[in-house]
This record gives C-alpha cells, sequence and structure tokens, in this order.
C-alpha cells in the first residue's frame, strides 16, 4: 500500500486519517523490561525483538494502524521473517515508522516531586540520522504530576518549552512531531482538577509552539483524556469523560491541528476504547481535528498476557492485539459499541 507521504502535511494527515491510528511501541529498554517480568519473560535483544516483531507482523494490522512509534534499538532491528530493517519493512506495509526521541523524565531540580523531559542535547543530529533511516514522525513526551501543591508554573513552563524546541527542530529535519504533554491519572483528585491543569497546560503548550514557529498542520497533539485520579473514590463515566476531555481541547486546541491521538495512560483497554468512541459519536462530521489514539498499554496488554513470551502463542497474541486495533478504529468513526467486546 503506498500512501502520498510528500510533505510533513500529509505524514501528518496520514497518522490520524480515520480509522487509524498509532501503535506507540516505544517502551524504553527499562520499561519494556517492566512489562516483560509481568508476563515472567527475560528481557534480551532477542526477545525485545520478538514481541515486537508479534506486533508487526500481525496480518492486516496496517488496516488499523498508521503508524508505530519506536525505540532506537526497534528502530535498528529488523524483520525474524523477512530480515528488513523495521522502517523499511513497516513502509512497504503502508505503516509510518517514528521514533522516540526523548531521553525520558528527570527530577526538576528546585521543584520537589516534579519533572523535566531531557534529551535536547544532540537532538539535531539525532533527527538527522533518524530521518535518513526512515523515520517520518518523532515522539517528546512531558510527565506533569497533579498532587495538592503541583504542578507549579515552572514546571508547566519548562516543559512547554523544551516541547516546542523539539518539535521546532523535528520539522527542520523534515519529521513530524507527536508533541505529547501526559497529565497522569495518578492521584486523587477529581476530574475539575483534571481540567484545569490540562486546560493551563495546552495553552501554554500551543503558546510556546507558537512562539517557536512551529507550524500546527504539521504536528500531532498527544494529550491525556480529561479524568478522574485512579486513586479518587468517585469516578467520571464516559459520557462526562467525553464532555469534558472535548470542552477542554476546544478552547485550547487549534483547529489547524490535524488530528489529536490521545495516550492511554493506564485507562483499561475499554475505557480507552469507550472515550474516544463516545468522542467521536459527539463530535459527528463537525470536526475541527480527527480524534484518534495513540495507545501503547491499551493497545498492547492482551497481546503481551496471550503471548507469555512463548513462541507457540504468537498467533494468540497477535489475535489479541489485532482485536483491540480494530475495536479503536472503530472508535475513530463513533462505530464502537461494548457488545464487540
Ligand atoms: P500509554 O497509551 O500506555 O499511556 O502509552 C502511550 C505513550 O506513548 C506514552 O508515552
Amino acid at each position: 500500500m503506498s500512501l502520498n507521504l510528500n510533505s510533513l502535511e500529509a505524514v501528518a494527515e496520514a497518522m490520524v486519517a480515520p480509522g487509524k491510528g498509532i501503535l506507540a511501541a516505544d517502551e524504553s529498554t527499562g520499561t519494556i523490561g517492566n512489562r516483560l517480568a509481568q508476563i515472567d519473560a527475560e528481557s534480551t535483544f532477542e526477545s525485545r525483538n520478538a514481541y515486537r516483531d508479534l506486533l508487526f507482523s500481525a496480518e492486516g494490522m496496517e488496516n488499523y494502524i498508521s503508524g508505530v512509534i519506536m525505540y532506537d534499538e526497534t528502530l535498528r532491528q529488523s524483520s525474524l521473517a523477512e530480515g528488513t530493517p523495521y522502517p523499511e519493512y513497516l513502509a512497504a506495509k503502508g505503516v509510518i515508522p517514528g521514533i522516540k526521541v526523548d531521553a525520558g523524565a528527570h527530577d526538576l531540580s528546585g521543584s520537589e516531586g516534579e519533572k523535566i523531559t531531557s534529551g535536547l542535547d544532540g537532538l539535531d543530529d539525532r533527527l538527522t540520522e533518524y530521518r535518513q533511516m526512515g523515520a517520518r514522525f518523532a515522539k517528546w513526551r512531558a510527565v506533569i504530576n497533579i498532587t495538592e501543591d503541583n504542578p507549579s508554573g515552572y514546571c508547566i513552563s519548562t516543559n512547554a518549552h523544551a516541547l516546542a524546541r523539539y518539535a521546532a527542530l523535528c520539522q527542520a529535519n523534515d519529521i513530524v512531531p507527536i508533541v505529547e504533554p501526559e497529565i497522569l491519572m495518578d492521584g486523587t483528585h477529581d476530574i475539575d482538577d483534571s481540567f484545569v491543569v490540562t486546560e493551563e497546560v495546552l495553552h501554554t503548550v500551543f503558546f510556546e509552539l507558537y512562539s517557536q514557529g512551529v507550524q500546527y498542520e504539521q504536528m500531532v497533539l498527544k494529550p491525556n483524556m480529561v479524568l478522574t485520579g485512579y486513586d479518587a473514590s468517585d469516578r467520571a463515566g464516559v459520557n462526562e469523560v467525553a464532555e469534558a476531555t472535548l470542552q477542554c481541547f476546544f478552547r485550547t486546541v487549534p483547529a489547524a491541528v490535524p488530528g489529536i491521538a490521545f495516550l492511554s495512560g493506564g485507562q483499561s483497554d475499554e475505557d480507552a476504547t469507550a472515550h474516544l468512541n463516545r468522542m467521536n459519536q459527539i463530535l459527528g462530521d463537525n470536526k475541527p481535528w480527527n480524534l484518534s489514539f495513540s495507545y501503547g498499554r491499551a493497545l498492547q496488554q492482551p497481546a503481551l498476557k496471550a503471548w507469555g513470551g512463548k513462541d507457540e502463542n504468537v498467533s494468540a497474541a497477535q489475535e489479541a492485539f489485532l482485536k483491540r486495533a480494530k475495536l479503536n478504529s472503530l472508535a475513530t468513526k463513533g462505530e464502537y459499541s461494548e457488545d464487540m467486546e
């Protein structure tokens, strides 16, 4: 399948095309090690390659998945059956190769409990190399925590500044930036707290993107949904989440942005699908932006479990992955219903 990827606008549009979303398979070596430990599998260069391979080679995944975000190690690995490097292998399937380029969230000096994402040093050179290797988009994740005292304005503005610096460098290197400011769901905050913080963060991020000359048409936003904290006793339902999230985004995200691809952030697989579906139902054809997914856990969790690190379970794992991919694809069109589970 060949896609028109002749401009950054075309790549960004293709990433969030209706019926499609992004597979976030860019867990760092540490994080994928934790995921593999959950299924009692050892994390080695080979086991990580085998796990990513089962996802990428699942037959028909390209019908639901527009692009895959990889980690540096995976971008340099190859298809087990064909020996083709993954950027080339995915592109031949009509799936756009992407790369995580941030260097993780580290303690923000002077602000207890808050994080700043690092990775700007040398980024220009790394982007040049990744583009030569076939990456057409990149990802940078900022992490914001809601507590009694936080987030601070300092944390929000330094993270927004770094996100915009990264995005500008991506566009200068012919790479579409996924701009990911993630407000974590950890904590006891209610949905109103989540709304207020998400609104402030997105305003600040778009101010920085504007200030640094980032072209909105050539990017994809990857935000959290507006949700109740995991440890709160009273949780907002699907409709409330969908309405609050849309209201927050109408206020903050310019219509020039082609698409919003949500992160799942530890929601259950079903919740992540149901929330996306409800938002698309409410929006109908009246869409300033396409609303899609860029899920990690919510696409992979059932597949990882079904696989259990064993060769004989590869087909079952692929089936589990395809099921979630298909249901989320339907959710991008508002055509999912719970009985499909
Ligand atoms: P989750 O969907 O598991 O939150 O992961 C998405 C992601 O890429 C986080 O950076």
